[in-house]
């Protein structure tokens, strides 16, 4: 049998032949293959565009969804038809070799120039195999193992047809009612700056071409995170200063690293919608920091311009959103129904469209879609490489590395092998939530390891009922927990959110546990046996109740299709738990936002000399938050020594050696995150009470000490000042290394600038 390898190549000749186009560089050498370098590149994307009409670029800046799976709030049924027509260059929520082949098929024969599509998809936190939500992950600081799950999840996804992930999520975010704090790596910028990183690095390895790489999208540009009061898509008004030292600096970095393409964000920022704002997309993205792949919009934003109040109709949208550097209409038709006309108005160039067009084709070309469409699908290996046995147990790893101890009195945990264990709770059997939200194909029921099925493989003596839903409030199986629990030597609860609870779209303004879980607890409480709770959630949660009522508290996140087997590991002292909190609980609602770098302000509290009434503080609670940022405990203890610095004056072209010794004094070996915190004391702006400046994760022995030792450059104490950019200020620095934010400074050193 010819191989369609062979079929499509001879097809375009044929094609391009019938079509009547005198020249083309197809017509020489019609085997596509993916570019050698630059100058090839650029030489094949210009011969094909000289054979497209402006129907068929137009058509290139036109990516729909299918109906196979809904991100969003509107569909259009014709999608088929827009594909046959030329008029679709890219489609999202296809998945699976089969369906993809289809699709595919239908754009590189039935279209006069048979241009491959791009397939793009939510692979977020994992394709089949399921990883913590991004939020868990993170609370792992474990680039390496950060950089493997999204490597496992390009794997997968690319497998199945897959070229392109909308992923990562880099939006710093730092209000917990805010549904989508779950996607991204927390509250602090240089924290998520290394994790989106590292989440590039895996999605689109170091070669492209390969066919088990795919596109990433550095989403949602920009400062979605700060939506007003913690409502999904709400407006952003924020100061330049704020904008560059904590929003865009992920942004950034991912440009800097290579990423493919951009995402714009829903919201507006200073009052002109994101996808439409010249200012981000052009001066910034393009001309300042040079990006050269393309941006597309999330969906429907270019529509949405006319809700904002900022677009007359959808025509002037599309033109607002052209102009300002969007390359790509996700889901809303804009370009697709409105362009032609612009461009013949002449409110939209034709050579900008050229631009945009020429950027989607090169990465079409880096993907080697031009050499063969359907490299991407391998309907022979999806069985063997989807859901391995390797990929569940580094799964099983990575949501380990994401658990968070956040309480352990009288070091109730771990728990010994034998000991009798009244599992209760809504998510201790269930299979549904504990992979989350934007899951892309992970299989729930089935497949997914629940704690239950964790505790039965490892063959625990445990009784279970549920005792509560997790939002109803029937009470009717209240009485049967306290049986089990009263008969038991612990009980363990396994709590939390639902999955829907979180993620976009899912704000809450009560961030307590939801249903009667709370009086739930108490009502175990009563029993008087020890109480440990496992949560699942999406969001840092107010667990002021739970810190006072429980024994243990065990963060769990949602931790994905072998969090069961992780969260049983990790109550048994298989593994022993040291991830941290990338973001702030809070004590009171009341209190968002919070997060562990504010500024002092002029009247500070708690501090020698403050007025008790008249300093910046509440009367009904704490400035501090319950849980700071950087927080986690561990079965063993870890003390920390005196830093030692190799100088005390830094300057642009020299660096500093901050060293410490951390050992390992418990019970048990562990990991340890030992994090560096730095304030610049004075600034010609005010600057943050701390920033996180380096982390490192260890691994002792229990008695074993090591060494670690955190450079410190000029670059690391710059930050962004109205009109006059990145800057170093000179003066005096403070630092403490220590395993959470809240520390007192120990040392400082000077920064001068050199007089050569
Ligand atoms: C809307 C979401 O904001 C975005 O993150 C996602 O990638 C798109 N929908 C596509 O599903």
């Amino acid at each position: 049998m010819v191989s369609k390898k062979i079929i499509y190549p001879f097809l375009l000749v044929v094609i391009f032949c019938l079509s009547g186009f005198s020249y083309s560089e197809f017509s020489i050498k019609p085997k596509y293959s993916v570019p050698n370098n630059d100058e090839d590149l650029n030489r094949r994307v210009d011969s094909l565009m000289a054979l497209m009409t402006l129907k068929e670029k137009i058509g290139q800046t036109v990516l729909y969804t299918t109906q196979f799976d809904i991100t969003g709030p509107s569909i259009d049924d014709n999608y088929l038809d827009y594909l046959r027509e030329g008029s679709l260059g890219a489609m999202f929520n296809a998945t699976g070799s089969a369906f993809t082949r289809k699709l595919q098929k239908i754009a590189v024969e039935e279209t006069r120039l048979g241009i491959p599509l791009l397939f793009g998809y939510d692979v977020i936190h994992g394709y089949k195999t399921i990883f913590p939500i991004p939020m868990g992950e993170a609370s792992s600081w474990d680039l390496e193992l950060i950089e493997k799950s999204a490597r496992i999840s390009a794997i997968e996804a690319s497998v199945e047809g897959l070229h392109w992930t909308f992923a990562p999520m880099v939006d710093v975010a730092r209000d917990p009612r805010w549904g989508r704090i779950s996607e991204g790596a927390g509250e602090d910028t240089f924290l998520c700056t290394k994790i989106s990183e590292a989440r590039v690095r895996g999605f689109q390895g170091d070669d492209l071409s390969q066919d088990n790489t795919i596109l990433a999208c550095a989403k949602h540009y920009a400062a979605y995170g700060a939506a007003q009061a913690g409502r999904d898509y709400h407006t952003v008004d924020i100061s330049e200063n704020t904008l560059r030292n904590v929003y865009l600096p992920p942004f950034e970095a991912l440009v800097k690293q290579g990423v493919a393409t951009f995402m714009t964000s829903f919201n507006e920022v200073n009052g002109v919608p994101a996808t439409g704002n010249k200012y981000l997309l052009k001066d910034i993205l393009r001309d300042e920091w040079n990006f050269d792949g393309f941006v597309v919009t999330d969906y429907t934003s270019i529509n949405e311009m006319v809700h904002h109040g900022y677009a007359k109709d959808l025509k002037h949208a599309g033109e607002l959103a052209f102009n300002a550097g969007v390359d790509m209409d996700m889901q809303g038709g804009v370009y697709l129904n409105e362009m032609e006309k612009s461009i013949e108005e002449g409110t939209i160039s034709e050579t900008q469209l050229n631009q945009s067009v020429r950027s989607i084709l090169k990465l079409k070309f880096k993907l080697g879609l031009f050499d063969d469409p359907y490299r991407y699908c391998h309907e022979d290996q999806e069985k063997e490489i989807i859901l391995s046995k390797e990929h569940l147990q580094i799964a099983r790893e990575v949501a380990q590395k994401s658990i968070v101890l956040l309480k352990n009195d009288d070091k109730i945990l771990p728990l010994k092998s034998d000991t009798k264990i009244a599992l209760i709770g809504p998510l201790a059997d269930d299979e549904f939530n504990i992979i989350g939200n934007w899951t892309a194909r992970g299989d729930r029921d089935g497949v997914a390891v629940s704690v239950k099925e964790g505790l039965e493989a490892r063959n625990s003596n445990f009784t279970f009922t549920k005792g509560c839903e997790i939002s109803s409030d029937s009470r009717s199986d209240i009485a049967n927990a306290l049986e089990i629990a009263a008969t038991s030597d612990v009980v363990v609860m396994v709590l939390g959110e639902s999955e829907r609870m979180s993620g976009e779209a899912a704000s809450r303004t009560n961030i307590k546990l939801p249903g009667i879980q709370q009086e739930l607890i108490k009502e175990i409480k009563k029993t008087g046996k020890p109480l440990v709770i496992v949560l699942m959630n999406g969001r840092p949660l107010d667990l002021s109740l739970e810190s006072e009522q429980v024994d243990a508290i065990v963060e769990a996140w949602f931790p994905g299709t072998s969090g069961g087997h992780a969260i049983v590991d990790v109550l048994f002292g298989d593994y022993n738990p040291s991830g941290k909190l990338t973001v702030t609980f809070p004590m009171t609602i009341g209190q968002i936002p919070i997060h562990y770098n504010m500024k002092n302000t002029g009247r500070p509290a708690y501090i020698k000399g403050a007025n008790e009434r008249y300093s910046s503080k509440y009367i009904d609670a704490p400035n501090k938050p319950l849980y700071p940022f950087g927080f986690g405990l561990s079965y063993t203890t870890f003390e920390y020594g005196s830093i030692s610095l190799d100088r005390e004056t830094l300057s642009e072209n020299t660096t500093i050696n901050a060293s410490i010794e951390v050992k390992n004094t418990g019970e048990y070996d562990g990991e340890e995150i030992i994090q560096l915190y730095i304030k610049d004391v004075i600034g010609s702006i005010t600057r943050p009470t701390k920033e996180l400046k380096g982390f490192k994760k260890i691994f002792l022995k229990k008695g074993e000490s090591k060494t670690v030792i955190f450079e410190i450059a000029a670059e690391d104490l710059k930050f962004y000042k109205n009109k006059s950019g990145f800057i170093n200020e000179e003066g005096k620095y403070e630092m403490f290394i220590a395993g959470n934010s809240d520390h007192e400074f120990t040392d400082s050193f000077n920064f001068i600038f050199s007089k050569i």
